[in-house]
């Protein structure tokens, strides 16, 4: 998959791709993110990205023409990719989204600051806004970070051991049982003894109650929405 991302701040992005997972994707050539500044498309010797809202009101807007232009390169370079303005008005993100847009070939992620960003973007360029929860942050950067490590998860090849995320939380509609590792007791914390009994078919059973019992107790809109989906299909 390919992942371009539109920022007036690119320097937040150094540091978070290039660890762990993110960083063994992109060198095995399963991810490739590039990021591009938003003041190069901007026009004038000053590169204004932003001006104040027309009607008045506080703050900044930013501009609609180096965003249009910014996408506008990058699909003329690349190719025709999903462009999603990050936003907290947008399709909340979660697993299914997360899925769906794994499935794309290429995202073009556009970050917004300020008040936000001109609403023909929204109207005429993305093709989605995407947000990551009902709060507002400075700026779509961290959101779009977010956005990329979430799909990634869902990219073949890029998690170790496949089996292990299969039991992740909201992959069933559900939240995982809890984990213990070694040792096998700290500060007198016993690890439940099921888990080293060596009995799979135990063991699977004791994840599943407690799996259920998490959801119930932690979020029973999960189990219900749950319910509602199996009698949907009934
Ligand atoms: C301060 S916010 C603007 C909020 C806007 N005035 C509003 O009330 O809807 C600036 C930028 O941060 C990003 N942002 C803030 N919160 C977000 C969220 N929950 N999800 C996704 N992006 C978010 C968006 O790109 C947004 O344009």
């Amino acid at each position: 998959m390919r992942v371009d991302i539109l920022t007036l701040f690119p320097g937040i992005f150094s540091g978070p791709l290039d660890h762990s997972i993110l960083q063994k994707a992109r060198e095995g050539g399963l991810l490739t993110v590039e990021v591009h500044d938003l003041r190069e498309f901007a026009e004038g010797r000053h590169r204004v990205t932003d001006e104040p809202p027309f009607g008045g009101g506080g703050g900044m807007v930013m501009k609609p023409e180096p965003v249009f232009a910014g996408v506008e390169a990058i699909r003329d370079r690349f190719g025709p990719g999903k462009a999603v303005l990050l936003s907290p008005q947008g399709e909340t993100l979660g697993s299914d989204l997360a899925r769906r847009l794994s499935e794309e070939e290429h995202l073009i992620l556009v970050c917004g600051r300020y008040e936000g960003v001109d609403q023909r973007v929204a109207d005429h360029l993305a093709d989605l806004e995407v947000s990551i929860g009902d709060y507002v942050l400075t700026g779509g950067e961290l959101p779009a970070l977010v956005l990329v490590d979430v799909v990634a998860r869902f990219l073949p090849g890029v998690l170790g051991d496949p089996m292990a995320s299969s039991r992740d939380s909201f992959e069933e509609g559900l939240l995982e049982a809890p984990q213990y590792t070694r040792p096998r007791t700290f500060r007198g914390h016993s690890v439940p003894d099921v888990l080293l009994s060596g009995d799979h078919a135990a063991i699977e059973k004791w994840r599943r109650e407690e799996s259920l019992q998490r959801t119930r107790i932690r979020r029973p809109d999960l189990l219900n929405k749950k319910l509602t989906a199996a009698k949907g299909v009934e």
